[in-house]
């Protein structure tokens, strides 16, 4: 058994300080967030995560979560760093939490330890910009004073088949030592593979090409879906073609927009340490612009669709269903949605949100209440509540166009009830 403590308690940290508390370890959990911290120490869950929360009340007790790292870091074993690495307003990469924290942790941690940054960051960043923070506390890494090591996180909240004691991981060290202490370590809490790299750039870079290569996957698909829009194919026909090739084709989906902290942070990163040695990233930039445009895209197919009605979308009614950037969760960073509303309002659109995973965004109480309200409709999450609605609703409340943002909706039925359709790529 090792003391462990996790450093940042969000969807990342949580479920691995729940996984290596279920693997028998002591288990601390560091952040700087107090009501993150009195909520674990409820054993409740602070984000809607179902195995978190269903964790978290079988562990009864077992991760005590701090903001005093006092109480945590001198008697870890391992100290695992799962702070956010968002962007900021240029869209450069905010390291500010990783290392306010690690300097945290280089003041409390012991000698010998294992320190894992997990968070996700460009190639170089532990070289660069950690390795000087702990060097500060006379720690000499190359030495093995300290065993320091990435190994980039890869769950994605809400998959039940993929689960983080499931996914394989890559880890690469600052040392051959520190390689081989966090392989043992990680070997010990997942059921999956475990490959050793031979540096921590190579860990670091992993990260940002699976990030990027799903970002210029979903651009290219996003790019596909308008083009087979203007020539009358349906994308997910095709799509559903195209993978009956039984290599080298990976569906992908269009929709109206990419959110959350990872796919549409992480390809910034990597553009940016390449500006910094003097690389373009065409391709990155490009991938990223195409996404970036799908909300205004988005709203074009409704404008398009008011125009046949002879409406305009300045007082419009508008319903747009979903918040969250993906399905059946509560997170909205980098929510498309927000892009989708801003555009509706400063087009004179009157605009009615509902969410039922995130109710203190939405200005309805529910969906009746937004289908009441509303004449056209804007879906940009595919929330199972609204994946299963009773389509009759949309005829009963009248509306007269939906824009269908994930092309989860029966369009056939839809509009066989008289109803405007159209999707991201289909219609
Ligand atoms: N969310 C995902 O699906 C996902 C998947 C893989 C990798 N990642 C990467 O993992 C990292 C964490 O992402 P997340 O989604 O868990 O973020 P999050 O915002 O959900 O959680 C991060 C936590 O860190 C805490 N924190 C911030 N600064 C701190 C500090 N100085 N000391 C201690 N705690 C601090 C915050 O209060 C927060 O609770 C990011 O680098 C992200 O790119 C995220």
């Amino acid at each position: 058994m090792k003391t462990i403590t996790i450093v940042g308690l969000g969807y990342v940290g949580l479920p691995l300080a729940c996984l290596c508390a279920e693997k028998g370890h002591k288990v601390y959990g560091f952040d700087v967030d107090k009501s993150k911290i009195d909520s674990v120490n409820k054993n409740e869950s602070p984000i809607e995560d179902e195995y978190v929360a269903g964790k978290l009340r079988s562990l009864k007790n077992k991760i005590r979560a701090t903001t005093d790292p006092k109480e945590c870091i001198p008697v870890s074993d391992v100290v695992i760093v799962c702070v956010p690495t968002p962007v900021d307003r240029n869209n450069s990469p905010d390291l500010t939490a990783v290392m306010n924290s690690v300097s945290t942790v280089s003041k409390f941690i012991r000698q010998g330890a294992l320190l894992v940054i997990e968070s996700t960051i460009y190639p170089g960043t532990i070289e660069e910009v950690v390795l000087p923070i702990l060097q500060k506390e006379k720690f000499n890494i190359q030495k093995n004073d300290l065993l320091v090591a990435h190994c980039p996180e890869r769950i994605d909240p809400g998959n039940k088949k993929w689960t983080i004691e499931m996914l394989p991981r890559v880890v690469g060290g600052i040392t051959k030592e520190a390689t081989q202490a966090a392989a043992d370590f990680y070997r010990g809490i997942l059921n999956a593979n475990v490959l050793e790299l031979s540096s921590v750039k190579a860990a670091e870079a992993t990260k940002i090409m699976e990030n990027t290569f799903r970002d210029i996957n979903i651009a290219f698909v996003n790019e596909m879906a308008q083009s087979f829009d203007k020539a009358g194919i349906d994308i997910l026909e095709v799509i559903k073609g195209a993978s009956t090739k039984p290599f080298a084709f990976m569906p992908h989906y269009p929709g109206s927009g990419v959110g959350g902290h990872c796919i549409s942070q992480d390809p910034y990163y990597m553009i940016e340490k390449g500006r910094q040695f003097g690389f373009n990233h065409e391709f990155l930039k490009l991938a990223r612009e195409i996404n970036n445009n799908m909300p205004h895209y988005t709203v074009e197919l409704l404008e398009n669709e008011l125009k046949k009605l002879k409406k305009a979308i300045k007082g419009a009614k508008v319903g747009v269903l979903g918040i969250a950037y993906k399905a059946n969760v509560d997170d909205v960073r980098e929510s498309p949605a927000y892009e989708v509303i801003n555009i509706l309002k400063t087009r004179g659109a009157d605009v009615f949100v509902f969410d039922p995973h995130v109710q203190k965004e939405s200005n309805v109480r529910d969906l009746d209440e937004l289908l009441n309200k509303s004449d056209y409709l804007v879906l940009v999450t595919d929330h199972k509540e609204f994946k299963s609605m009773d389509l009759e609703k949309l005829k009963k409340h009248k509306i007269l166009v939906v824009i269908d943002g994930r092309n989860c909706l029966d369009k056939e039925k839809i509009k066989s009830m008289g109803i405007a359709y159209h999707g991201i790529g289909r219609s």
